[in-house]
């Protein structure tokens, strides 16, 4: 019988260590839930000891999932290790993830300890992590650059002490795919306990070698686990991707031979979800979830396709869940249908009072488009999160613009800030830069726009524009996302929860900073 690759997500905590794509505990709990019915089978759910926010987010998402072992990370010591056991004691199946880093450069500038001093607290810390759970896995940070004999010592101590999952980061993405493989086999056939841990591989995409570094790992060292995230998001250029390793596995089984327990059929649902809550849209050329990677999907049908399909195609887009837009709901559709659908879609919402807004909030789309599909749920329930949180400090209140040929664009914004409502107005380039000046003149954030985007949720101009808009202000990079069948509406939306989050929430402890 072919090995099973274990597929550990950590899209909800390395991922959302990319600049921006910071998530509520809500939005955490609807991918945790879109991970599960992906079937992974490990969720890294954050980072438990960051704060009180993202304790509660892990803890909430173990209390909710069955079906994957819920993780969270810790630092090596021991209040790190134990906000991760208390946030994890509802989960079905928990594991801790308690790392240090190895390598010289990170000892010394970084930790600013000795080896040794290193080596101990690497053997306290998996001790004591084995004091709350059977399941405990460590990593040697910045793996790839470290001195092989010390991690052989260091990773022979971590197993002696009960990790039962030793992962390799290549933190930096330095690693070229034959060299990581044969890394991964060295130390297996160095370390004399290594047979009773399970070997795993955790590639950032510094040099757009990731998905190879993680299949030569597997294929070469015999990794049999994955660390990678949905979209590949996460630090600097992103980690492994899911849907691609997943996929190559799959496709290339017989090169592979291994089993994944991933139902690929979720792959584009969870694409879809993670970048609508992040607002980190997907390259159309991206493999497997771009909107181009599969022929037909795009609409364009090559006559090799036509004629037979593997001609073209190597793997099946409904297979990884490209399915026509399904038209799920309409105007007439009644309250318990749309709560019926919200359940299917894993999304609960806390209150009655928050289902009777979003169910208004359907029937305002609903007049505006009429058809509605599950896309459009998923970016209503967003929006509505988004934009409705009782500490939101700007909001939207109506706008109108005029754009004519010959002319130059005008906006007009009215928006509440802190309750009171102001009226700004201005002239732009276009409708949005004219929109998003009339807000500046009153705001001031003098924040930098980094990036402006716009997709469609779904296809044909009835479709809502899901718009992301990315800011910058004294080192802070924040997201703010927007959804509408108005675009300029939709950007006016982001454009305000851009600035809500600059204004209020503080940058969260990044595990990988520090001690
Ligand atoms: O990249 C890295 O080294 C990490 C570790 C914490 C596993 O994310
Ligand atoms: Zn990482």
């Amino acid at each position: 019988m072919a090995d099973k690759l274990i597929i550990f997500d950590t899209t909800l905590r390395d991922g959302e260590q990319s600049p921006g794509a910071s998530m509520t505990r809500e939005e955490k709990l609807r991918i945790a839930k879109q991970l599960e019915k992906l079937r992974v089978d490990v969720i890294e759910a954050g980072f438990a000891a960051s704060s009180t926010g993202d304790f509660e987010a892990v803890r909430a998402i173990a209390d909710a999932i069955r079906d994957s072992t819920v993780c969270s990370l810790a630092r090596a010591n021991d209040r790190d290790i134990s906000r991760a056991a208390e946030a994890l004691k509802g989960a079905k199946s928990m594991r801790i993830h308690t790392f240090m880093a190895t390598s010289a450069l990170h000892m010394e500038k970084k930790l600013r300890m000795t080896p040794e001093q290193v080596h101990e607290q690497i053997r306290l810390a998996v001790r004591f992590a084995r004091r709350f759970t059977d399941d405990v896995e460590f990593s040697p940070e910045d793996a790839s650059r470290s001195d092989p004999d010390f991690l052989c010592r260091v990773l022979e101590a971590a197993i002696a002490e009960g990790a039962t999952t030793i992962n390799i980061p290549d933190t930096v993405g330095y690693a070229v795919p034959e060299m990581f493989g044969h890394q991964i086999r060295t130390l297996r056939e160095r370390i004399p306990n290594s047979g009773k841990a399970i070997w795993s591989v955790h590639c950032h995409n510094d040099l757009g070698m990731a998905v190879a570094n993680s299949l030569a790992a597997v294929k070469i060292g015999g990794a049999r686990q994955v660390e990678c995230t949905v979209n590949g998001l996460g630090e600097r250029a992103g980690n492994t991707s899911l849907e691609e390793v997943v996929m190559a596995v799959k496709t290339r089984r017989d090169y592979y031979d291994l089993e994944v327990g991933v139902d690929t059929t979720q792959i584009v649902p969870a694409s879809k979800l993670v970048s609508s809550i992040t607002g980190f849209p997907v390259q159309p050329n991206k493999a497997v979830v771009g909107a181009n990677a599969f022929a037909h999907a795009s609409g364009i049908h090559q006559d090799g396709v036509l004629k037979q399909r593997d001609t073209y195609e190597i793997m099946r887009a409904e297979d990884v869940g490209w399915t026509a837009n399904k038209i799920v709901l309409g105007k007439l559709s009644g309250r318990n249908a749309f709560k019926q659908r919200l359940h299917e879609l894993g999304i609960e919402l806390e209150s009655e009072q928050e289902v009777n807004a979003a169910f208004q909030r359907f029937k305002d789309l609903a007049d505006r488009k009429s058809e509605i599909f599950d896309e459009d749920i998923h970016a209503l329930v967003s929006d509505q999160a988004v934009h409705h949180e009782a500490d939101e400090h700007y909001q939207l209140v109506s706008m109108a613009q005029a754009s004519e040929t010959g002319e130059r664009p005008h906006a007009r914004v009215t928006f509440s800030v802190d309750g009171s409502e102001q009226t700004s107005h201005s002239e732009g380039n276009g409708p949005v830069d004219a929109t998003f000046k009339a807000i500046e003149a009153k705001v001031g954030s003098g924040a930098e726009l980094m990036l402006y985007s716009v997709n469609a949720i779904t296809t044909g101009t009835e479709s809502q524009g899901e718009v992301t808009v990315r800011l910058a202000k004294s080192g802070r990079i924040v997201n703010g996302v927007g959804a509408d069948p108005d675009i300029v509406v939709a950007s006016a939306k982001a454009y305000l929860n851009a600035l809500n989050k600059l204004h209020s929430r503080a940058d969260r402890v990044n595990p990988q900073a520090g001690v």
